[in-house]
């Protein structure tokens, strides 16, 4: 099973906030992820900031930023063949009007900024990210 990979799933605010997060969950586990480590945290805006710091020059970094750290988060290492792009396919374009049907920010997603759903973009930056949130 060496083709596993992980990849790093937050359920952001606006979700959690409606108590999807176990639905949310539900759904990664029907398609196979396995959800090796979980933790429901509020960060701070500082940690955002580093968190997205790769979208530090975009007009939208700081209502990112804020939106991020406004409530509670749920911060999840899925595990599946592939995870990276299948967690990329489920999760739906970023912006829910252009998601396809069945995806998360498809059925969840509010608006380009409450899309529910973050998911690594590459397996590079998943490692980066799972180390970002689970380090110790
Ligand atoms: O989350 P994803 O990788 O699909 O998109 P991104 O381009 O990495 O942007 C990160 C997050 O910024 C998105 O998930 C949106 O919540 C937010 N965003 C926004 O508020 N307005 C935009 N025009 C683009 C992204
Ligand atoms: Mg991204």
């Amino acid at each position: 099973m060496n083709n596993l990979e992980q990849t790093l799933s937050i359920i952001k605010p606006d979700a959690v906030e409606r108590n999807l997060d176990n639905e949310i969950k539900e759904i990664f586990r029907k398609k196979g992820f396995s959800i090796k480590k979980e933790k429901k945290i509020q960060i701070e805006k500082s940690e955002a900031e580093k968190f997205y710091k790769v979208h530090e020059t975009k007009p939208f970094y700081n209502d990112l930023c804020a939106y991020l750290s406004s409530g509670p988060i749920v911060v999840m290492v899925l595990e599946k063949k592939n995870a990276v792009l299948e967690n990329r396919e489920l999760m739906g374009s970023t912006n829910p009007k252009d998601a396809a049907e069945g995806t998360i920010r498809k059925k969840y997603g509010i608006s380009i900024d409450k899309n529910s759903i973050h998911g690594s973009d590459s397996l590079e930056n998943a490692v980066i990210e799972i180390d970002f949130f689970f380090r110790d």
